[in-house]
């Protein structure tokens, strides 16, 4: 039973509705009104990767920027080869539950291989990617400790500055309630077109009440379907990160920093890992907390060709590219990647969404969705561990 159950109905509503929960409480300041500011060790990477003079720590500090789901930051640098990165999974960092083939965890990797390429070409460098080259990994497990790249350096003036660069550090994923109805640019959906064909990958953007509506309720099922299975509940659950103390300690996973769910963890009635249950008004809060996540004004997806490992790792590069240009437009954007999850029980959601954007998932399934348009609040920066801990010299 949850242990908030024997509060009394005003506040308990009131904290309840200010609680909602799972990924939602992330964006819980702005829901309430109180801070989100988060300490200021926890978000420092984002004010000191200019400041690296080595090529290889300076492409390092841009690409542990990257998004990647729940922020686990899964990535090693092997820098034991002088003028090579060695991109290693960090085994202890996959989403076995929510992401039981690590193909999101390989679409974060990715997106870390490109901000690294972006910030060697900063210095003048050329950056050849040589993807698994110790093998590719079986469709269906990610082994702990994979080589996932190698990143070799070219020679000094061998690139050139790439435009995006000074978006690495103000890229957000912006998860507040977004502006209806306001068209994008067509100037950025064609941008997004041709790096998706860059990396030979097709995106679209689906717009409009009218087709907007079944993605609005497919993603809504099933994040409601994640919530009510205990052990993808629990997966999250587990990575909330509540109060400064415990976002400062991680820096990673969900962080959890407004006022009253702080205050409600700490006199013991808020748990985390209590799984919510059908029919029940916990069901009902954590689903509220869900309807800024139907803003926007319109959903962009990616997909490849297949489903190879190599596609989800440029399925990464590309994400990134395609966020970076939203950034530099004034364009927000928030992935939602419930339906294109493997585990069973939302497999319904995965053909459900794929027909409803019109892809053929044999041919191919999304790699990213993503809502997009315009935010409401400005989102702060995400927490991030240090460059030295994720490095292996
Ligand atoms: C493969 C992938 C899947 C993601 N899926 C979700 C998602 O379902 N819901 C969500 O709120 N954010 C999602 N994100 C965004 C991450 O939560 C975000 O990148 C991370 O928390 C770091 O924050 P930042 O992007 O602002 O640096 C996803 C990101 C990636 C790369």
């Amino acid at each position: 039973m949850n242990s908030l159950t024997h509060q009394r109905p005003a506040s308990r509503r009131r904290f309840i509705r200010l609680l909602g929960g799972g990924m939602v409480l992330a964006a819980g300041g702005a829901l309430t009104g109180c801070s989100t500011a988060l300490p200021a060790a926890a978000v420092q990477p984002w004010q000191n990767a200019d400041a690296e003079s080595d090529p290889r720590r300076f492409m390092l500090a841009h690409a542990l920027l990257a998004p990647n789901p729940h922020n686990r930051q899964p990535w090693i640098a092997d820098l034991t080869e002088p003028g090579r990165i060695h991109l290693v999974c960090d085994g202890t960092r996959l989403l076995p539950e929510t992401d039981p083939f690590g193909r999101q965890i390989l679409v974060g990797c990715g997106a870390f291989v490109e901000l690294a390429v972006i910030a060697a070409a900063q210095r003048g460098l050329s950056v050849s990617v040589v993807s698994f080259p110790r093998g590719v990994p079986a469709p269906n497990e990610l082994p702990k400790g994979i080589r996932v790249a190698t990143l070799t350096l070219g020679a000094p003036g061998s690139a050139t500055a790439d435009p995006l660069f000074d978006q690495i550090v103000r890229r957000r994923t912006n998860k507040t309630a977004y502006v209806n109805d306001r068209p994008l640019p067509i100037a950025l959906t064609a941008a997004w077109a041709d790096t998706a064909r860059a990396f030979g990958l097709r995106t679209g953007f689906v717009a409009g009440d009218t087709a907007m509506a079944p993605i609005r309720r497919i993603t809504r099922e099933s994040y409601e379907i994640e919530c009510l299975t205990p052990r993808t509940w629990l997966e999250s659950a587990r990575l909330m990160r509540i109060g400064p103390d415990q976002i400062a300690a991680h820096r990673d996973g969900i962080s959890i920093n407004a006022t009253m769910p702080r205050l409600m963890y700490a006199v013991g009635m808020f748990d985390p890992m209590e799984v919510p249950e059908r029919g029940a008004s916990s069901l009902q809060r954590v689903m509220d907390r869900w309807t800024p996540f139907e803003t926007g004004s319109g959903y962009l997806w990616l997909a490849g060709e297949d489903n190879a490992r190599t596609t989800q790792l440029k399925a990464g590069r590309a994400y990134v590219r395609l966020q970076l240009q939203a950034t530099a437009a004034g364009v927000d954007m928030h992935p939602l990647s419930q339906a294109l999850q493997e585990f069973p029980e939302v497999r319904a959601s995965f053909e459900a969404l794929h027909r409803a954007l019109g892809v053929d998932p044999a041919s191919g399934p999304v790699q990213m969705m993503a809502r997009a348009g315009y935010a409401l609040a400005p989102a702060g920066p995400s927490p991030r561990r240090d460059l030295a801990s994720m490095l292996r010299a």
